[in-house]
């Protein structure tokens, strides 16, 4: 009898390429260390390169670690079982014929002819749709919600624009329906982003200051070191606001801002992350501040800009890092300024959250130097997971000095537990069928609606981005946007 969890047949299309290497198959061993996959499972490898299934393995090999199962033997033994379970099989993305190829393949291996099938789509956006109707005329996608199911999982980008993604959602919905497709943003698979809503309403102390009243501004900043370092061709179709804040730290800032979900069902989580995407003001050109690295200023060699990097057009406008200011426009967060920025080839690798409280005005230790410092609340993403909150303190001795000073929980010391690896979380939860750390078709929307006017803005009107130093902090304007916003960046 074929229940929900009972076989599982996962098939990754594009398994030759990065993503599967350094992330899939190690996601997908780390679940099966835990026993969290059926026994009854076959993983197949899907991509044009042509591989034996002994090259395959060795492949994926390289990036499989033993952070579950420690002591060599006992390893050894579980990555024999399951690479024993991967098979790779190659052919053409659009082709119907490759995938009844394919189907023939999975026959041998799978247990059941009415298998559980999950698709994994690492592959680039561009052959998404052709890679999705080729599975959908091979008969591979079963038509009912109940098992055997058949899932798809895409990852951004999810379209231009607004439009583009539109029709990406359509189209691929003639496929597999809205319930059988989980659209990954990685980002909220991340522990400390699930933790959001836990911080948020957990804990008695924040929400009754979590509004207007009570906070200055809230500040997400992306940033990264490297550039885009020979891989320029997918970037520079997309650019920093459509690979990183329209998305991630737009997705960041909705966990942020939304209203108490009724329950924690995924319904109702997205149903809040849509309202308040919905009450965001589209952003303008003067709510942003653009940039592109330039070669750096020290090195030697110096570090090349982007526009030098061989895959890179030598006249590309795109931007490689973005500094925007966005406005709530509902009861809790009007005139409260959110400021996202995001960078590669920054001076520093780092995700993080900051929740500035306003400034005391009226309290008995405010004197002719000013008032003690404001409180902060930094949720680190990564690397370093943590969560600090700044609070004024006496300096012990006997005079009545203040400093501002950190509560902090790191999460390294603080818990014996292993950190999960976002794509684990979130393939258990295709895996299981649960939905709410997916986009929605609606949040999709609204997130694109919040950026799509000033992003077709910026290619009609080519606005140029202007230069930063490759290592620095991002262009100095960036500075002035958040003082025109009434705030200050904090690093
Ligand atoms: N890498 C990451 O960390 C990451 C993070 C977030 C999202 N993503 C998204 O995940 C997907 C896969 O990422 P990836 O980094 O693994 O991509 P990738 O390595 O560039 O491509 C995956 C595979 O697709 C095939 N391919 C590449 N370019 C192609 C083209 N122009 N036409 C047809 N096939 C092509 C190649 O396989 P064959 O030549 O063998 O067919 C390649 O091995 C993309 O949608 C990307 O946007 C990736």
């Amino acid at each position: 009898m074929n229940t929900e969890l009972d076989t599982l047949s996962v098939v990754v299309v594009g398994a030759s390429g990065d993503l599967a290497k350094r992330k899939i198959f190690p996601a997908l061993f780390a679940l099966y260390c835990q026993g969290f996959l059926p026994a009854e499972l076959t993983i197949t490898g899907f991509a044009r390169s042509e591989m034996s299934h002994e090259e395959f393995r060795a492949r994926i090999t390289e990036y499989l670690t033993c952070r579950y199962t420690p002591g060599e033997k006992d390893c050894a033994e579980k990555m024999e079982a399951f690479l024993d379970r991967c098979h790779y099989v190659s052919g053409q993305y659009g082709s119907t014929d490759a995938f009844l190829d394919l189907f023939m393949h999975l026959q041998q291996y799978e247990p059941h002819s009415r298998t559980n099938r999950l698709f994994y789509l690492a592959i680039p956006p561009s052959i998404f749709l052709d890679v999705a109707r080729a599975i959908g005329s091979a008969g591979f996608v079963y038509c009912g919600e109940t098992a055997p199911w058949s899932r798809v999982v895409i990852e951004k980008p999810f379209g231009h624009d607004r439009d583009s993604s539109d029709e990406l959602v359509h189209e691929l919905s003639l496929v597999f329906s809205d319930n059988q497709t989980f659209r990954i943003d990685h980002y909220l698979g991340k522990e400390v982003i699930q933790n959001l809503l836990v911080l948020r309403f957990a804990n008695r102390i924040f929400e009754p200051l979590w509004n207007r009243e009570h906070i200055r501004s809230v500040q997400i900043s992306w940033a990264e070191q490297l550039g885009v370092e020979g891989r320029g061709g997918y970037f520079d179709q997309y650019g920093i606001i459509r690979d990183v804040v329209q998305n991630h730290l737009l997705q960041i800032l909705s966990l942020v801002a939304m209203e108490p979900p009724d329950h924690l069902a995924s319904g109702a989580i997205r149903k809040e992350k849509v309202r308040v995407l919905k009450c965001m003001e589209t952003v303008e050109l003067d709510d942003l501040v653009l940039g592109q690295y330039t070669a750096s200023e020290d090195g030697d060699p110096p570090h090349p800009g982007y526009a030098d990097d061989e895959t890179v057009p030598d006249d590309s406008l795109v931007c490689t890092y973005a500094a925007a200011r966005l406005h709530i426009d509902n009861p809790r967060w009007q005139g409260v300024p959110f400021l996202l920025r995001a960078g590669k080839a920054l001076d520093r690798k780092t995700t993080e959250i900051r929740i500035l409280f306003r400034d005391l005005d009226n309290c008995v230790f405010c004197g002719p130097e000013g008032c003690p410092h404001p409180n902060e609340l930094v949720i680190r993403v990564q690397p370093d997971e943590s969560i600090s909150f700044r609070i004024t303190n006496k300096v012990p001795g006997l005079e009545m000095d203040l400093e501002a000073r950190d509560l902090d929980l790191q999460y390294d010391t603080a818990f014996s537990e292993l950190i999960p690896d976002a794509y684990e979380d979130l393939l258990l939860d295709v895996i299981q069928g649960e939905k709410s750390l997916f986009i929605g078709s609606q949040e999709l929307a609204a997130a694109w609606d919040v950026f799509t006017p000033v992003l077709h803005a910026i290619d009609e009107n080519r606005v140029r981005p202007l230069p930063y130093p490759f290592g620095s902090t991002g262009p100095a304007e960036a500075m002035d946007l958040a003082v025109k916003a009434g705030t200050v960046w904090r690093q």
